[in-house]
């Protein structure tokens, strides 16, 4: 776009409120432009790489930092449109972002305190290819998957799929779209992350997946952290006009209270969500906003409505729980310290960041934490957590570690190290993906399958 046709479109515009329709990709694109240029003191504008087709997915994060991570503020995300033809999402993301900064302009205590205490990435489409094949009906497939005909929430590395076991991450096999997301857990340590869908209404959490292990209870795939999931779904699910009914669709549910386990509802294998919260350490639930994949443009302004509260209240919960900074023996920040909660085995532990930081989402209850790194002391400490998010802020509290002195090195503590959960996981939690090779993408192009031609009627979401 020129930059006169940018300086039009903003003289022409000044502060209109946003549009309700379905921006194709070119005016997603132009209006984060836009917003990034007018608003540089709380936005950033960012791709995380480009689409097969080569559009680019554009991430705008929004902060009174909106550059980069200050140490204490944690890192939230919402990404839509995963699934081309699933497209509520894109709008709610749209609104949601002149929401904030039209509330922030304003002046309104509720914009400026979550911009003050969180940084909020939104990635309104991450299957830009799949939208523009989409077609517009509520209940049809075409335009799910990606340009190579794959469904992108099935082609993330997954954990009860082997692949804890055998570290190798098998790049040919990932999209970019998919690609592009994992690069960006790495360079971002986010801590909450919700990810748009339709074709039903409920709030899903992990896991998706399991293997038949200890975590099957009752049909569902229990995670770890299970009540903070079931209480982060619920916060939507309520905070929403009417998901908390969980009867709505027709082919879908019934949910009591408008959640579900994922895997209860029905297993994938690859999805999005689980990957976050086993490699990244991010907690993320899957969305689904609206029985229809493709609402009517009539119903946007309600289902904006019916879905802003929950928006914003889930953001809020990226403040349950404790956060801090765990320091070495020298008083310096150290990373990839294993900070653990008792009672919760992580299947990959939850380490600290670059920034030495931790951030743990937890119910309001006393927790009995244990903070790991070689050469020191392991480290006990029962905590009292409060309720967070009313105050815009989980507890602080940082992990002092103490040295153990070289010479008084113990072959007991060798023998305990090599037991610890850091110990046994390290290798399958820890692998590199090339993210500089760009074979993968052209290899692909040749497989390409004409999407026209596939036409599903699908009741899966
Ligand atoms: C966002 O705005 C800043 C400040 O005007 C500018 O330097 C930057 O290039 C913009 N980014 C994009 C991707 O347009
Ligand atoms: C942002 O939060 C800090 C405390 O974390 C506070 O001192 C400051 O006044 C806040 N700024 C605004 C604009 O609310
Ligand atoms: C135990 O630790 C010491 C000091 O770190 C090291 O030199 C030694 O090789 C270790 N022994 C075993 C069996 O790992
Ligand atoms: C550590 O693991 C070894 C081998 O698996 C086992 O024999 C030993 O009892 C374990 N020690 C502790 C303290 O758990
Ligand atoms: C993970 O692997 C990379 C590259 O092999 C290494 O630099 C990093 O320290 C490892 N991280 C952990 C937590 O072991
Ligand atoms: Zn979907």
């Amino acid at each position: 776009m020129s930059s006169l046709l940018l300086f039009l479109f903003l003289f022409l515009t000044p502060s209109s409120p946003l549009e309700f329709r379905y921006h194709n990709n070119r005016e997603i694109q132009q209006y984060l432009v836009e917003i990034n240029a007018s608003n540089p003191d709380i936005s950033h504008l960012y791709s995380i790489g480009p689409s097969v087709r080569g559009q680019e997915l554009w991430v705008l994060a929004l902060g009174l930092s909106p550059h980069r991570h200050t140490v204490g503020i944690p890192e939230f995300k919402y990404v839509a449109n995963m699934h081309g033809n699933e497209v509520l999402g894109r709008v709610l993301l749209l609104q949601l972002i002149d929401d904030f900064v039209r509330g922030y302009r304003n002046n309104e205590d509720w914009s400026v305190k979550l911009l003050n205490s969180t940084r909020i990435h939104i990635l309104p489409t991450m299957n830009p290819d799949g939208f523009d094949e989409s077609d517009t009906n509520c209940l049809f497939s075409q335009g799910r998957a990606n340009y190579n005909g794959v469904d992108l929430n099935r082609n993330f590395p997954d954990a009860f799929a082997g692949l804890r076991k055998q570290p190798q991450l098998e790049e040919s096999r990932r999209e970019a779209e998919v690609r592009a997301v994992i690069g960006w857990l790495r360079m971002e340590s986010f801590v909450l992350s919700a990810n748009l869908h339709g074709g039903a209404l409920v709030a899903s959490y992990p896991y998706d997946n399991s293997n038949g292990g200890s975590e099957l209870v009752g049909g569902a795939s229990v995670s770890p952290d299970d009540d903070v999931f079931n209480h982060l779904a619920k916060v939507y699910s309520h905070n929403h006009a009417s998901m908390h009914h969980g009867e709505q669709c027709r082919d879908s549910g019934p949910f009591p209270e408008g959640v579900t386990n994922g895997y209860l509802w029905y297993a994938i294998s690859g999805g999005m969500q689980d990957y976050n919260y086993v490699w990244a350490q991010c907690l993320e639930l899957t969305l689904e906003v609206s029985c229809c994949k493709f609402p009517p443009e009539n119903q946007l302004p309600a289902l904006w409505t019916e879905n802003r509260k929950s928006l914003l209240a889930f953001i809020m919960q990226i403040h349950l729980g404790v956060k801090g900074r765990v320091f070495d023996g020298s008083g310096v920040p150290v990373q990839n310290a294993v900070v653990e909660v008792k009672g919760r085995s992580n299947m990959c532990p939850f380490r600290t960041d670059k920034h030495g930081e931790y951030y743990r989402l937890l119910l309001p209850g006393e927790y009995v934490f244990t903070v790991t790194h070689p050469g020191h002391k392991v480290l006990t400490e029962t905590l009292n957590v409060p309720h967070g998010p009313d105050q815009y802020s989980a507890m602080k509290h940082d992990f002092m570690l103490r040295q153990i002195p070289a010479t008084t090195v113990s072959p007991q503590a060798n023998l305990t190290k090599a037991n610890s959960t850091e110990a046994n996981l390290t290798p399958s939690c820890n692998y590199t993906l090339n993210l500089d090779a760009g074979a993968s993408r052209s290899s692909w192009t040749g497989l390409c399958v004409s999407l026209g031609l596939v036409v599903l009627l699908s009741l899966v979401s």
